[in-house]
């Protein structure tokens, strides 16, 4: 094991903090959390405001530009992202060299990284005028990526962005219209969708975000950083949690094992046996993204004509967990995960694509903090200290 006081005093200066639990890798004005409080704020905005007035694109806006737009604003961004939503013929070509078992958040990052070849003569992070077009680009074509993932795993043909239709619309017509039918929006799903990817928009420092500032600072362009951060939101410890909220559930439902059961596995950490959805490394509170979400199920799934017993397992797990002394003591609350997969699943997306969806959600303030850190004149590229702990200096054989 290693003696961590000790390497700390030897090494005078590095400081030795694993997961950065106490170490700020950047200022930033873009978001503030307040985790002892539950306090989530977008540019100031509280978020319970924001999901009771705003919309998705609105808030994409105000996360990239600083300030709510005003009308007409909003109206040319939502017009310039309908014009930028068809894929190149020959990209839509790059999802049949995949397996059809490929897992969404896979095929996302990839044909995110595969776009980039098609705009590699206008990706200069440092051109304001490739950025701002890339900015769109990735607003407008990440959705249909990811709907077109969703067919592919169900083996249905790809559908053509209907640009008459706005952002969310648009979004739930390439998932679930059959060419052969006529799309009917529903505009439950509209809201809740709108709601659900605006209160993922962005969360300061997390992973997936911090991994898109890293490949950002070596002056990697958009698609590089998106690219990656899709791959570091897809563990199960950060986004991909929303899809074992479900498997969890699943579990627990399908082997008859009462809650309280589960509870004490979790308690005891068999196999590393966790309550996934709960636990935030920032909120030791309830996080007020979750208050929203738990709020939209019932109504969601009232409003869709849903009854869901996995809805109700979720509510008794939750409800046993936060009277329990292990959870207090650790100040262990639902995080945003906990209750969107039942949301989703009442939609009718599969759970593979749940952390899709969550992407979708993210790309705003992924988008927000690349800008931010390439015109910050501070920004370096990121490169942590290590301390060494491996063998002494040693002959190799023979020498
Ligand atoms: N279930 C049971 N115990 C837990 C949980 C959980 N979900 N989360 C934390 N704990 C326990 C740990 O075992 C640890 O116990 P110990 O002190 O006895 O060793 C203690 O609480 C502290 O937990 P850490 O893992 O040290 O906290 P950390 O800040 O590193 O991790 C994390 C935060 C990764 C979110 C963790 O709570 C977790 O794994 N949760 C489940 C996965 C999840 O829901 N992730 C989504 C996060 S939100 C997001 O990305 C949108």
């Amino acid at each position: 094991s290693i003696d961590i006081a000790s390497l700390t005093k030897q090494t005078g200066h590095t400081t030795l903090d694993y997961g950065f639990v106490n170490t700020a890798s950047t200022k930033s004005d873009i978001t503030y959390i307040d985790g002892d409080q539950g306090i989530l704020r977008y540019r100031g905005y509280p978020i319970e405001q924001l999901a009771k007035n705003s919309t998705y694109l609105e808030v994409a806006w105000l996360l990239i530009y600083g300030e709510l737009p005003s009308a007409s604003e909003l109206a040319s961004f939502d017009e310039r992202i309908r014009r930028h939503t068809l894929l190149h013929e020959d990209l839509k070509r790059f999802f049949s060299s995949l397996p059809p078992t490929a897992h969404p958040m896979s095929v996302l990052s990839a044909a995110t990284a595969a776009l980039s070849t098609y705009y590699e003569a206008e990706s200069d992070p440092h051109n304001p005028e490739h950025v701002e077009l890339n900015t769109v680009r990735m607003l407008a074509k990440l959705p249909v990526i990811a709907a077109y993932a969703h067919k592919k795993s169900i083996g249905q043909a790809f559908l053509y962005p209907d640009n008459s239709l706005g952002f969310v619309d648009n979004f739930l017509k390439l998932n679930f219209g059959v060419l052969s039918e006529i799309y009917q929006v529903n505009p439950v799903m509209t809201k809740a969708l709108d709601l659900l990817l605006m209160l993922h928009a962005d969360h300061e420092q997390n992973a997936s975000t911090s991994t898109v500032r890293l490949v950002g600072s070596t002056g990697a362009n958009q698609f590089a950083s998106i690219s990656a951060g899709i791959q570091a939101l897809s563990g199960p410890l950060h986004g991909g949690a929303n899809e074992a909220v479900l498997q969890m559930l699943g579990r627990i439902r399908d082997s008859g094992e009462s809650v309280e059961r589960f509870v004490e596995r979790v308690k005891n950490k068999e196999q590393g046996v966790k309550l996934m959805g709960f636990g935030h490394r920032v909120y030791k509170n309830y996080d007020p993204r979750a208050k929203l979400v738990k709020e939209s199920a019932d109504e969601v799934l009232d409003a869709l004509g849903v009854s869901d017993p996995l809805l109700d397992l979720a509510k008794e797990l939750e409800q046993i967990a936060l009277e329990d002394d292990y959870f207090k003591e650790r100040r262990l609350y639902p995080n945003v995960d906990f209750y969107t997969g039942v949301i989703y699943k009442a939609m009718g997306f599969p759970t593979r694509m749940f952390t899709v969806l969550f992407a979708i959600g993210r790309l705003p303030g992924w988008l927000a903090q690349w800008r931010e850190a390439i015109t910050d004149p501070q920004t370096k590229i990121g490169r942590p200290q290590q301390l060494y702990t491996g063998a002494a200096e040693r002959n190799y054989p023979g020498v």
